[in-house]
């Protein structure tokens, strides 16, 4: 099987590929990536020169490219994960947004639909629990949950999960999307909470939290999503929606706590030192309360539940980060420095 794999370079395509390649020889993958800041190729280090594996530098807004290279590969199989994937840079910046989610993902569906007749091919769109807002202080979001996305990146997510299900209704194209919780985990880009935190602690930086650090997030470890994914894909129904989650409700405030202990365990120091360096900042604008996820669908229908507890799984992401000082020179280049001058030079204090 010849299966394209988009943003394969990025923080959950990586982990993918590096998971998958190896396990089955049989297929052949392709990596259509644009290769932006948030890619990073060290990640795929442990596949680049497997012989079924290849990348393809192509962005998914160019649809002469993208139609190109499906001329060229003839996938049977597309898991498509590229996507602008940060709520911050979507509310200073929303244009890359539209561009790579909503147009990105367009060009990919009319590829689809014109290099595979009808019963051919399966795509399989990666998507996020924000499509579906906020919750309260209770409750799930289920498959049925109303769609209600607070920022321009969810907003963009929305659209695209929207035009995938419209290609499957009224084209017949078979396609599967999943929405998935916070993920965490080895390889994530250092703008994010855990790795922002894990690597401002390191540096003896300020914890930038933002509001009170009340906001609850549901926190999955990445290998837990990979293979959910692909469970979906073996075993999922074409045409459906499958919520992933982990069951692992942290306020963030909490996390950030986690994060700091750990870090005082592995490097000796005392955790006050760390948690000395927590500041409260300027709140997200629409940051959305609490996601919590119910998957049971998933669990029921295909077998899938995580393996990783959130404790476990988060000694071993700050395990990762230690053993990695090189992957994090590499992501640390100038365009990095001007988004943390950016986002935390602005946020001067507490709401
Ligand atoms: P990421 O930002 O780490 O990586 C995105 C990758 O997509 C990068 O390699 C980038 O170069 C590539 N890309 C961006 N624009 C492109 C374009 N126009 N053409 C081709 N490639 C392009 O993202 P991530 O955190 O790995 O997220 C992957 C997917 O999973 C996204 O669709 C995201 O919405 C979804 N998701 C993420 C999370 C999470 O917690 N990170 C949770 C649920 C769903
Ligand atoms: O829920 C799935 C989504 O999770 C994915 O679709 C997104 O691609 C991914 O980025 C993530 O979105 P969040 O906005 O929840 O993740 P982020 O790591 O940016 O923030 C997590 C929480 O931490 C959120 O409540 C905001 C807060 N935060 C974040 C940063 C970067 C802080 O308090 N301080 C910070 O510096």
């Amino acid at each position: 099987m010849k299966i394209v794999v988009t943003g394969g370079a990025g923080f959950i395509g990586s982990n993918f590929l590096t998971r998958l390649v190896p396990r089955y020889p049989e297929h052949s993958f392709v990596n259509l990536d644009k290769l932006t800041y948030a890619a990073n190729l060290r990640s795929l280090a442990s596949i680049a020169e497997a012989p079924n594996y290849q990348l393809a530098r192509v962005d998914l807004a160019d649809m002469a490219a993208v139609d190109a290279l499906f001329a060229a590969q003839k996938p049977d199989l597309v898991v498509h994960f590229a996507a602008e994937s940060h709520v911050d840079r979507s509310i200073v910046g929303p244009k890359d947004f539209i561009d790579a989610n909503i147009v990105g993902t367009f060009n990919l569906l009319e590829a689809c639909r014109k290099h595979w007749p009808r019963g051919q091919g399966l795509l399989h769109h990666v998507s996020t629990d924000e499509v579906y807002g906020s919750l309260g202080a209770t409750g799930y979001f289920t498959e049925e949950t109303r769609y209600d996305p607070s920022s321009p990146y969810s907003a963009s997510k929305a659209a695209s999960d929207h035009l995938v299900r419209a290609y499957h209704r009224t084209y017949g194209l078979a396609t599967k999307i999943t929405n998935c919780s916070n993920n965490y985990g080895p390889r994530q880009f250092p703008e994010k909470l855990i790795p922002l935190m894990i690597l401002n602690a390191l540096e003896g930086k300020p914890l930038p939290v933002y509001g009170a650090g009340l906001n609850v997030r549901d926190w999955l470890y990445v290998d837990d999503h990979c293979e959910a994914i692909w469970t979906v894909v073996e075993k999922g129904r074409v045409g459906e929606t499958y919520n992933i989650g982990g069951r692992s409700e942290r306020k963030n405030i909490d996390v950030v706590h986690a994060i700091c202990s750990i870090l005082a365990q592995e490097t000796n120091q005392p955790v006050e030192k760390l948690t000395g360096l927590i500041k409260y900042v300027t709140d997200r604008p629409g940051h959305d309360l609490r996601y919590a996820i119910d998957a049971t669908r998933l669990a029921s229908e295909c077998g899938w539940t995580p393996r990783e507890t959130f404790e476990t799984g988060l000694k071993k992401t700050v395990r990762w980060y230690l053993d990695n000082p090189q992957w994090i020179e590499d992501v640390r280049s100038g365009e990095y420095r001007k988004w943390i001058d950016r986002n935390y030079g602005e946020r001067t204090g507490h709401p």
